[in-house]
């Protein structure tokens, strides 16, 4: 399976779409790193691809790219306990947040990545198992020198689409109208993806929580945009 997909994506292009920065991380965060990454996490191994079926009790799975605080995937996963939601994030306090919400919450649903997500698809995932993808405002790369960068790019939308199961979403949001247009425009040149709302952006789903990163954006008077594209 790790090979099937791997011409994909450039050969070690060293691009990456997040830059880790030493950030800090409260008491909390670090505690929920170090008491419940052994409960919650799962270790990435190139070798070995996860048992999503094993993992999460035969539920649908949908990935959530880059979930930064986990603000929004602990109030869906509580919305959804029907669905399993893996987590990818680079970001240690980010991680830190979120394993100390499941832990308070008790949500059985959720499993954390601590990865590049690029990686963790390309290796990691089999193609064709997984139900949908969230990607809610991903970095947006304003300059222009830096939208090489961009997560929601080809040929790394190609990688998502192989690892949807037939009928599987991609939800897509951003409040950087320029990256929304982007976005749209590198989906809809991915093969096997259609979009669901060809004529206007996506409604919101009502799913989907106000999170403090949207707070700021509407506060900045930035609209928020939203994508939906299903695999055929
Ligand atoms: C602007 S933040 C948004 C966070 C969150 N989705 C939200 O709505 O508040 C983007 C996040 O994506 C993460 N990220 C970017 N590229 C990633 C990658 N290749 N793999 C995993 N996480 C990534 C960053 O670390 C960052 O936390």
């Amino acid at each position: 399976m790790a090979g099937e997909n791997e011409s994909l994506m450039p050969a070690k292009s060293g691009i990456r779409s997040y830059v880790l920065r030493a950030g800090r991380m409260t008491d909390a965060q670090r505690h929920g790193l170090e008491t419940l990454e052994g409960v919650y996490g799962l270790e990435f191994d190139a070798a070995r691809p996860f048992d999503l079926d094993d993992i999460f009790g035969g539920r649908p799975v949908v990935a959530e790219i880059g979930f930064g605080m986990g603000d929004a995937t602990v109030e869906i996963a509580a919305l959804r306990p029907d669905l399993g939601f893996l987590g990818i994030e680079v970001h240690a306090p980010g991680v830190g947040k979120l394993l100390s919400e499941l832990g308070k919450r008790r949500l059985e649903n959720v499993r954390t990545v601590r990865h590049d997500a690029v990686e963790v698809l390309e290796k990691a995932i089999a193609p064709g198992s997984l139900a949908g993808f969230h990607v809610f405002f991903p970095d947006p790369w304003p300059k222009k020198r830096h939208h090489k960068r961009r997560l929601v790019t080809r040929p790394f939308t190609d990688l998502m689409a192989s690892r949807l199961a037939p009928g599987g979403y991609i939800h897509f949001v951003t409040d950087w109208e320029e990256y929304a247009e982007w976005a749209r425009a590198e989906l809809d040149a991915t093969p096997g993806l259609l979009n669901a709302h060809p004529l206007s952006w996506a409604p919101r789903p009502d799913w989907r929580p106000v999170t403090k990163f949207e707070r700021k954006a509407a506060a900045a008077g930035r609209t928020v945009r939203e994508l939906e594209f299903r695999k055929a």
